[in-house]
Formats: C-alpha cells, structure tokens, sequence
C-alpha cells in the first residue's frame, strides 16, 4: 500500500513513523512534510490546505491511501474531495470535522443531547457578550472565538476588564478573522484535564490510551496557552472507573449525536476532557489526532495502524481487536524562544544523527528544514517532540530530558516540568 499523509508537523512524523511500521505499507509520502520525516517519507511541497493540490499529488502518485491529520483541511472538506475521487481516506468528512470548525455547533450540540460541559451562551454582537459578562459578574470567566484559531481562540478571562478585552479583540479587532464572527462565553472549570483520543467509525468507539497535554508556555501552567509544550501517557487522573464513565456519559452519546444530526463521524475524535468535580465535562471536541498527544499515544499501539484505518473506513472497528503496550510515554517539546508569540528560525540544530534522532529517545520533528548539505534547521515555533517510552513514567521522563539535553539550537525553550503533575498524581 502507498499512503500519503497529509501534514508536516511532530503529529505527522509520528502517524508517518507507525505507519512505517506496518508490513504491507510499501511506500509513505507526507504532505508538505518537514526535515525530519523527510528521513523517513518522501515530502512533497503541497500544502495542507491546498485541496486541489492534495487531490493531484495523491493521483500522480497513485497512492492508496489519504490520511488526512490536520484540522483546517479537514473543516474545509479534503475527506470529501479525496473520497469523491475515488480515494480511501482516514480522516472524518466536512460535515463531521465541524465538531471542532465550530465551537457554536459543538456547544449546541452538548446542550441538545445532554453532554456534560460548562455552561455557554452564544453571541454574535460584542455588545451583548459584554453586557451578559457584567451581569454575571463571576471570574474568571472563558471567551472563546467560534472558529479555527491556532488553538489561541480561548482567553480566560480573570477580571471584568480581561474579559471585555477578549471579546472587543476577537469581534471588533478580529484578531481571529471571521472565525470571531461569533464567540461563546462560558463557565470556568477546573479539575485534572485529560485528552481521550478515539477511533470511531459511526458504529464503534474505540478510545485510544488517554494522555495529558501541558498548554501553558511556562514551567508551572504560567504563560500563554500554546498547541501544547508536552505531553505524557497514560493520564493517572483517568482511572477505568472515570474511564467507564466517560464512555456512558460522553464518548457513546457524542457518537450518537453526530449520527443523529446525519454528521456520522469517521476517524479520529478528540475528546479534551476536565475531571471537575461534578464529573467529567467535555472542554473541546477536536476531529482529529492532538498534537503532541499523538507522539505519546501512538508509540503505544501495537496494533498496525492500517488495520484500523481499514475497519475505520469500513466500518468495521468492532471486530478488530487492538491492544496498546504497557508502560509509559512522555514527550517534551523543544520551542522556538518566543513562541508563541514572534520567534525566529533558521538556527542550527545540533546533537541529531543524520536521521535527525538522538539516542535514547525517539525524536519527532515539529519545526524542522533539512539543508542540502544535511543539517537541520529550526523552521517553526514548535521545533522537536523529543519521546521516550519506559517501564514507568518517571524512567521515561528521566530519558526524554537526558536526550533533551543533548539538543541544542540558539534561543531554544522548552518547560522542565512535564509529567510533574502526572507523577504527583500517583503518589
Ligand atoms: P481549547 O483550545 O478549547 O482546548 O482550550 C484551551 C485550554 O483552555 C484548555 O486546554 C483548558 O485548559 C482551557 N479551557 C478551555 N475552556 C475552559 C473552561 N470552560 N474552563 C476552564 N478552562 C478552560
Ligand atoms: N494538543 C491539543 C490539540 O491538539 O488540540
């Protein structure tokens, strides 16, 4: 089989890795692609939202298979496009992925079938989001825009003041474009968050390892959200019994809903989850693999990733069994300093072999450009997902950070302390 994936950040070098794995797939490309999976699949320099691009290079290569990874090709309907011409494709149809396109249709779609998550209103003029704020009175209090935004379209709000100002920068400034057109306020959670990644093919959901993702920019969740700074897996917060639950209660009805609204959703859904006190509540659905969940979840899989492709296309996922390895997962993010805010690129990394890993850890590239001489390069915010399974999760920290250790490039950041809340959860 030649697949092609579509994406070029740690997500997909991860996918393109497992895949990799897999016996009958004879041939990996990737789309546009980076420095380090440029090691490991042949990139094309197509991007990920060119859909009349994507739909020719999959042609010309005769490829057959399409996995589609990021969100933004998916919301505009690349699955459909891909499918419409014949092609077999992982990734959720447009009508689908506006689970995640649109945070309005996700709430509304909570609210109608009785899933737990915080308690919204929807506006779509500043004055009345701004009046609704006042009269609550309750901080902090979350903003979000309605549509796509690089994961920055949450602002959580601590003062009246901090709340007007999300509200006037994402409606009147637009600094989100029109995914401000409209926005959700909504109540403040708190509790342990877990990321619940699941295959789903309409019928079955079948919910991968869970994890939990570190979004602040700094060492003790201080700083700006970002895509995710690091990551580890299993969650201790999600214990079976949470996990029984959540699959009553969230994962189940969720599934339903979209059939019920004729949205089935095949592929990868994403649910981000806060273990409040009152139970768990769903905080977002994504249509797709997290990032960089997926370098700690994927590693885990024993069962070949093509299988479940297959099942998921054919809706067969419930008579195919898949089994996950035992142990520990965690992965620290090397950022761009600055990130993410302005950050610059182009710096030299050095401690990679020519494969772009480092021993003792498997190194997924984020960020990343290969020279023609062959060195990398930094070329993003997130630059590496430097990954390291164990036994337990303090060893596998323990050899991500040593590896870390061995990487350099100028003005790198990363945080120190992920998987500190995990292992104190253990004690
Ligand atoms: P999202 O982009 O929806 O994942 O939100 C980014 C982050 O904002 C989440 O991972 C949470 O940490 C936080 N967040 C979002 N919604 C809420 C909420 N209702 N209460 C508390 N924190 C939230
Ligand atoms: N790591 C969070 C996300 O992929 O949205």
């Amino acid at each position: 089989m030649k697949v092609l994936v579509v994406g070029g950040g740690g997500r997909e070098h991860a996918i393109v890795m497992k895949l990799a794995e897999s016996p009958r797939v004879t041939e990996l490309h990737c789309a546009p692609g980076n420095g380090g999976i440029a090691k490991y699949a042949v990139c094309h320099a197509v991007k990920a939202t060119d859909l009349e691009g994507m739909l020719a290079l999959a042609k010309e290569l005769a490829v057959d298979w399409v996995f589609v990874a990021p969100d933004d090709p998916l919301v505009m309907g690349m699955s459909d496009l891909l499918r419409e011409n014949g092609f077999k494709v992982f990734g959720p149809s447009k009508a689908a992925a506006i689970i995640e396109g649109s945070k309005v249709f996700s709430k509304h779609l909570m609210k109608k079938y009785g899933i737990p998550t915080a308690k919204y209103e929807v506006f779509e003029d500043a004055a009345s989001a701004i009046a609704y704020i006042q009269e609550q009175n309750t901080y902090p209090t979350v903003v979000k825009a309605d549509g796509l935004a690089l994961g920055k379209g949450v602002i959580i709000a601590q003062t009246e003041d901090e709340a007007v100002a999300a509200v006037r920068s994402i409606m009147e400034d637009k600094i989100f474009g029109e995914s401000g057109s409209k926005l959700v306020v909504e109540e403040f959670l708190t509790g342990p968050e877990v990321s619940v990644l699941a295959f789903t093919d309409g019928e079955t959901v079948v919910p991968m390892i869970s994890s939990m993702d570190h979004k602040r920019a700094l060492d003790h969740d201080r700083g700006k959200n970002t895509g995710g700074m690091g990551t580890v897996a299993p969650n201790p917060y999600y214990t079976k019994e949470i996990a029984d639950q959540c699959m009553r209660e969230i994962f189940l009805p969720t599934m339903h809903a979209m059939n019920g609204e004729n949205r089935t959703f095949r592929g990868c859904l994403y649910f981000g989850l806060m273990l409040t006190p009152n139970g768990p509540k769903v905080i977002e659905y994504n249509c797709r693999f997290g990032d960089p969940e997926t370098q700690v979840v994927l590693p885990m899989l024993k069962t070949d990733l093509l299988d479940i492709m297959e099942a998921t296309e054919a809706c067969k996922l419930e008579d195919l069994p898949i089994s996950w390895k035992e142990g520990a997962c965690a992965c620290v993010i090397l950022a761009s300093g600055g990130y993410p805010e302005k950050y610059e690129t182009g710096k030299e990394i050095t401690g990679l072999d020519e494969k772009g890993q480092c021993a003792g850890a498997r190194v997924y590239h984020a960020g990343t450009k290969l020279t023609e001489d062959g060195r990398f390069l930094t070329a993003g915010g997130r630059v590496l997902g430097v990954t390291a399974s164990a036994d337990h999760l303090r060893d596998a920290l323990d050899a991500a950070y040593a590896a870390v250790e061995q990487i350099k490039f100028d003005q790198v950041h990363y945080r120190r302390d992920i998987g500190k809340r995990a292992l104190e959860a253990k004690k």
